[in-house]
């Protein structure tokens, strides 16, 4: 069985993060519109909380993918269990996730959107795990870092459960399998 432990990451600290990360892409963008992309489904709750604290024009599209594995990374395929609904081509694209580990979904995903022509992809992720890395990535926009622990809370889920708590938690699993 499981168990959700102590906070790790307050409502407060994550609204700090949030309020930052807006402004700043606001800033960057200036008043070009963007192609907002979630990745389903963990990204939801960041994505609404973090779309309201920037001003650009925008339209807001959803993906839901999940990489192959990350034996070969080469070929950088991700199935996509849901497509965009608008061409992106020519477009300025910000691909918001909740939370990269290996970095294989958004390196295999952003090749992906690569191939369909747009003006420039960033990637922007509520939390980045670095010490777990397996590809070289780097997201754009981060909005803190975690340690090499399995948190839920905040829109991340464990087995699809807790993705309704408000702040970030650690989750113990006995007898160990994520
Ligand atoms: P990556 O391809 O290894 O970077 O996978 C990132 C995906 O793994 C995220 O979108 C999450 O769905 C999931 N994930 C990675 N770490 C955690 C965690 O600590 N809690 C919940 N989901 C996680
Ligand atoms: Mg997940």
């Amino acid at each position: 069985m499981e168990r959700v432990t102590e906070t790790m990451i307050s409502t407060d600290e994550i609204r700090q993060a949030v309020v930052r990360l807006g402004k700043q892409i606001t800033e960057d963008y200036g008043g070009s519109e963007i192609v907002v992309v979630g990745i389903l489904k963990g990204a939801f709750v960041f994505l609404a909380d973090l779309v309201r604290e920037i001003s650009c024009p925008m339209i807001l599209d959803f993906m839901q993918v999940s990489s192959y594995g990350t034996g070969t990374v080469s070929s950088g395929n991700v199935k996509i269990k849901k497509d965009l609904d608008y061409d992106i081509a020519g477009k300025d694209v910000l691909i918001v996730e909740d939370i990269i580990d290996s970095g294989v979904t958004m390196q295999c995903l952003k090749r992906e959107l690569y191939a369909r022509n747009p003006k420039s992809i960033k990637v922007c992720a509520a939390f980045d795990k670095p010490s777990r890395r397996k590809v070289d990535f780097v997201a754009d926009y981060i909005g803190i870092e975690v340690p090499d622990e399995f948190i839920v809370g905040y829109g991340l889920d464990y087995a699809g459960k807790y993705r309704n708590l408000p702040d970030v938690c650690v989750l113990e699993v006995d007898g160990g399998d994520k």
